[in-house]
């Protein structure tokens, strides 16, 4: 499966089998969160066979079934942004690699999970894994037009971008994000709402994969 067809698969599992994410699976997702907190100075650390964080059965919204394996994202407070584009590069690896994924910004129990948090770091959010009972379904998008500026004919490497951007994971589905062309160079603008800085850089990663980072340019 390659990265782009990792988009399209992947949507939102929150049930899972049990079956152990171990072997080669495990070494390969190891990789790529070293690979992320080398790049971006963030904290990811996987956390297999815990039960805890996902017990809860308080919520009504987001609850998880069998999930006992997630990759708690830690670091220093302000990097939303961050979160976000490293956060969803593991997700799609995970998704090459067989696995299911859930964001989770909410609906689990921080204090549960035994990870080492250094000075200065937090818990962010966790992105919760293992092999879905299903694979997910598509949901309902926003228009890519609603989701962009563009003065004049939309270039082809824009539109993939966009398609790609569209089928990023964003917190309760809200899409706040808003992406303007001018020339070559593109402006990324998160929308007042929560998460919204975490979802732009989700969507960041889908629209430099659909686009061609060697088309454009970050404004
Ligand atoms: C930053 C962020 C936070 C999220 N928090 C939760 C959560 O607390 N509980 C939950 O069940 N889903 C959560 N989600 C998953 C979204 O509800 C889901 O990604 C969205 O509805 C789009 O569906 P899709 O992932 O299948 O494309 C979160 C997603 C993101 C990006």
């Amino acid at each position: 499966m390659d990265i782009l067809e990792a988009i399209k698969a992947r949507h939102s599992v929150r049930r899972f089998t049990g079956k152990k994410i171990e072997g080669e699976v495990k070494e390969a997702l190891l990789r790529a969160i070293d690979e992320c907190n080398e790049e971006s100075g963030l904290n990811f650390q996987l956390c297999l066979n815990e039960p805890n964080a996902f017990k809860s059965r308080f919520f009504h919204y987001g609850t998880f079934k069998n999930c006992k394996d997630y990759i708690a994202l830690i670091g220093p407070k302000g990097m939303d942004e961050k979160y976000g584009y490293y956060g969803q590069k593991v997700v799609l690896k995970a998704q090459q690699l067989g696995l299911n994924s859930c964001w989770v910004g909410l609906t689990y129990n921080k204090f549960k999970i035994p990870c080492i948090i250094g000075k200065g770091e937090s818990i962010r959010l966790v992105i919760a894994l293992g092999y879905g009972k299903t694979q997910g379904r598509a949901r309902k998008s926003k228009d890519i037009m609603k989701l962009c500026k563009v003065d004049g004919d939309m270039p082809d490497w824009f539109k993939k971008g966009m398609e790609a951007a569209t089928l990023a994971p964003t917190a309760l589905n809200q899409q706040r994000f808003l992406m303007i062309l001018n020339g070559t160079t593109v402006t990324a603008k998160a929308l007042p709402a929560p998460y919204s800085k975490v979802d732009l850089g989700i969507v960041k990663y889908h629209f430099e994969i659909g686009a061609g980072k060697q088309n454009f340019n970050w404004g």
